[in-house]
């Protein structure tokens, strides 16, 4: 943890559920919230995001989508732009997340360019890093993740970081203790040479497998503001846990 920073525990819901599953998560996720030591952040798919919206109107859990187009609007078929999700009642947006790295061929270029049209729209952006296994094993993590840092974020950065290396994704598997720490920190580092006093109090979220079993250990490391919960966020009970965990 970063001292005087509240952790966020998002729940990064993917491509899972009905809109009736995603009411019920979201209603149990409300019922829960009262109390907790970190704020909470649901993000459900584009298409559920109104109607989770609705559920959790008044509620501390906000609600975020999992990507947005770079363009305010305009003729991109099949495609959301930031304005239509906070209209739709949507607070932040998950950007750059390995899934659509790789899905998709996102660029950082194109990560930063959506951060831009995030802020303009009035979302918090959630950009997410984190090196593969390949370039973990050669040595190259840190390197990785500060080329992803100096040139997925805009130069007036107010958001959040998710650190999630892609081989802890869905797999069950963590990096050690001290290897989130260390990458935390030069991530820290990074954002306080860049953004100054903002940098240094920027929440960075740890992603990758985390669930209740792990969540107080790795929450507890320095610079580890909170987590980027993916398939355990699908449970409630589970996602409060981690929570309360913080
Ligand atoms: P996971 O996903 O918790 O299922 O590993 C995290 C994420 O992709 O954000």
């Amino acid at each position: 943890m970063t001292p005087g920073v509240k952790p966020l525990i998002a729940g990064n819901w993917k491509m899972h559920g009905t809109l009736a599953e995603a009411a019920a998560l979201a209603q149990a996720v409300r019922d829960g919230a009262d109390g907790l030591p970190a704020e909470l952040l649901v993000c459900p798919t584009f298409l559920h995001v109104a109607g989770v919206a609705a559920v959790l109107t008044g509620s501390p859990v906000a609600v975020g989508a999992q990507d947005c187009h770079a363009a305010a609007k305009g003729a991109h078929t099949g495609d959301v732009a930031a304005p239509m999700l906070r209209d739709a009642g949507a607070t932040h947006v998950i950007l750059g997340h390995s899934e659509r790295r790789t899905d998709h061929g996102e660029t950082d270029a194109a990560v930063r360019a959506k951060a831009v049209a995030a802020a303009a729209a009035g979302l918090i952006p959630v950009v997410c890093v984190g090196e593969t296994e390949a370039e973990r094993r050669a040595g190259q993590a840190e390197a990785v993740v500060e080329r992803q840092l100096a040139e997925s974020l805009p130069d007036a950065f107010a958001g959040v970081i998710a650190y999630e290396p892609v081989w802890a994704i869905g797999t069950g598997r963590t990096p050690t203790e001290a290897d989130i720490a260390a990458i935390h920190g030069v991530i820290r580092a990074r954002l306080a040479a860049r953004f100054g006093a903002a940098g240094a109090t920027t929440r960075i979220l740890y992603g990758g497998s985390m669930k209740p079993g792990n969540a107080k250990a790795i929450l507890a490391l320095p610079n580890v503001d909170g987590g980027l919960v993916g398939g355990a966020s699908l449970v409630a009970a589970d996602f409060l846990a981690i929570a309360a965990a913080a």
